[in-house]
């Protein structure tokens, strides 16, 4: 019992912690596009404008939004059915901007005329992006379409839906810190290179924080 309640104590502080970091890598993000980078514009003439778009909705749009949407069973207090309910639209709406990022990448190569595909960092976030819309899928279909899995079928299938979602946030964080090296490299000042490491970092920061989160929720006892 006792450890049920320092457990929920620390639950409730580190999902605090998460909320806090959401805020702060969003305002960061911001800032370095804004200020730093000319600004965010998809139909731009300049391709750099088209580029930010990139950043921008897959930092806002995809990874703070998915993690929001795993902490969604720790921090909405309702019942399990609305806080199921949030869990997969919030998914669904990452996976459409995600989605509409991942166009935006590509129209920036088209517009400079660049090969599709080669860096390391396109190959994470490739993957990311389609095991994201596969897990949403089966996710949906699971525990979402009422009788298309029996109840023994979907109390199996949580630990693996669980470990699988984590994976992949988890996947979707490294494509963004090699993202973020990237542009590093051709930064222009050393104001901009700090911004970007404390961006990287938050953003790290933000993935442990909600993957804590779901580790404390569990009961141990
Ligand atoms: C989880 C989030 C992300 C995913 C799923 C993702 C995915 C992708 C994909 C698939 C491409 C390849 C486009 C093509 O080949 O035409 C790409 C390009 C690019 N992304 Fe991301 N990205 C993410 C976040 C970021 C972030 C945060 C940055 C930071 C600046 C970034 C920087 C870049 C750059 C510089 C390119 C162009 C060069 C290249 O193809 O590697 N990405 N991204
Ligand atoms: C239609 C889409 C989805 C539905 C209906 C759904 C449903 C569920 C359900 C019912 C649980 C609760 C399991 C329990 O009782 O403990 C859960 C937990 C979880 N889901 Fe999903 N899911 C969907 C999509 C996704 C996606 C796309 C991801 C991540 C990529 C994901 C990641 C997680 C994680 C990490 C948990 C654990 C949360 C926690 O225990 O606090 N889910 N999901």
């Amino acid at each position: 019992m006792a450890h049920g309640i320092i457990g929920s104590y620390h639950h409730s502080v580190v999902a605090m912690l998460a909320h806090v970091l959401f805020l702060t890598t969003a305002v960061l993000m911001l800032v370095w596009l804004l200020h730093y980078r000319g600004g965010i514009n998809i139909r731009s003439e300049d391709p750099d404008q088209i580029f930010n778009v990139h950043p921008f909705v897959m930092s806002w749009g995809f990874i703070l939004l998915i993690g929001e949407a795993i902490l969604a069973y720790s921090t909405i207090p309702m019942d399990h059915r609305t806080q199921k309910m949030a869990h997969m639209l919030i998914h669904l709406v990452g996976l459409i901007l995600g989605s509409f990022g991942v166009y935006a990448a590509f129209k920036f190569h088209d517009a400079v005329v660049a090969p599709d595909l080669v860096s390391l960092h396109s190959w994470l976030g490739i993957t990311a992006i389609s095991l994201f819309g596969l897990q949403w899928l089966f996710g949906f279909v699971t525990f979402w379409l009422p009788g298309a899995a029996h109840d023994r079928t979907r109390a199996a299938a949580v630990p693996v839906h669980v470990m699988a979602g984590l994976a992949i946030f988890l996947l979707a964080v490294c494509a963004a810190q090699t993202g973020l090296v990237q542009k590093s490299a051709g930064a222009a000042s050393t104001g901009e290179t700090k911004l970007i490491n404390v961006t990287g970092v938050f953003i790290l920061l933000y993935g442990v924080a909600v993957v804590s989160v779901v580790a404390l929720r569990k009961e141990f006892l």
